[in-house]
């Protein structure tokens, strides 16, 4: 099972950090990439505490594997964190490594540059077939990168090394460097979000609202298995 935690609006959070944390958030340049970070961590401290960690939410202890995806210390949860703008993602499981990205997909932005740098030519031909649209530029690129994520090494590896296939409205498998990720996708607003989970695990995937949870109301919607 894997829970999926979801914001795509900006939440009045109480700042939650740990004291490195707060070196951390001293170190932004701009006020907004400051808010933003300790928004986002302060999100990921207060779910993780209120269901998944028997700790204070402050005192949730965060080290990186060596490729830099991060874990909590002393405890074997799986989970990864995404955040665009103003939108945040915070997928949790119990089946395994899992990847998540969320992208807000800026219309001006010129995808068709991107595409020689990130696509596969399988890719390349796929996008091209299915007309060469934003949306799909989005899909296929959140698809890459959660997989790049639930493996660990992000994107210091070439993202032509992930490959997606098998599409249909809401999946696509992707060929990792060390193995086969099932990717689920949706599209809320104006932004694109994928979950990647071992293929060979099938997990289902349980949409929860971080706004609700934070105001101590549960939203439970099964959004695929
Ligand atoms: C991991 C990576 C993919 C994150 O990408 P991003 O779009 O900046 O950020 P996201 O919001 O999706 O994810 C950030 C979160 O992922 C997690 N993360 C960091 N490194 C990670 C890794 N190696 N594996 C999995 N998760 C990781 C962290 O929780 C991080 O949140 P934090 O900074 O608040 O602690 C990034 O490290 C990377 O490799 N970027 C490459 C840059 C790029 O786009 N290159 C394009 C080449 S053409």
């Amino acid at each position: 099972m894997v829970d999926l935690w979801v914001a795509t609006a900006p939440l009045d959070v109480a700042p939650c950090l740990s004291s490195a944390d707060v070196q951390r958030a001293i170190a932004f340049v701009y006020d907004v990439d400051r808010e933003r970070w300790t928004r986002s961590r302060s999100i990921v401290r207060r779910i993780l505490a209120a269901r998944y960690v028997s700790t204070c939410p402050e005192q949730i202890g965060f080290a990186a594997h060596p490729g830099g995806k991060p874990y909590v210390e002393g405890s074997t949860l799986e989970f990864n964190l995404s955040h665009s703008r103003d939108a945040v993602a915070l997928a949790v499981s119990d089946s395994g490594p899992v990847g998540v990205d969320i992208e807000w997909s800026n219309p001006e932005t010129d995808v068709t540059e991107l595409t020689d740098t990130v696509f596969h030519p399988d890719e390349m031909r796929f996008w091209r077939r299915s007309g060469a649209s934003h949306a799909i530029f989005y899909r296929l690129w959140c698809a890459k990168e959660a997989a790049a994520k639930a493996e660990g090494t992000g994107f210091v590896v070439d993202p032509k090394l992930f490959v997606t296939s098998r599409w249909d409205h809401d999946h696509c498998f992707v060929r990792g460097t060390r193995q086969l990720w099932r990717a689920t996708i949706a599209v809320e607003n104006e932004y694109t979000l994928c979950v990647a989970t071992p293929a060979c695990a099938d997990a289902a995937i349980r949409r929860f609202s971080i706004a609700e949870q934070l105001g101590c109301v549960r939203e439970f919607r099964e959004v695929a298995s």
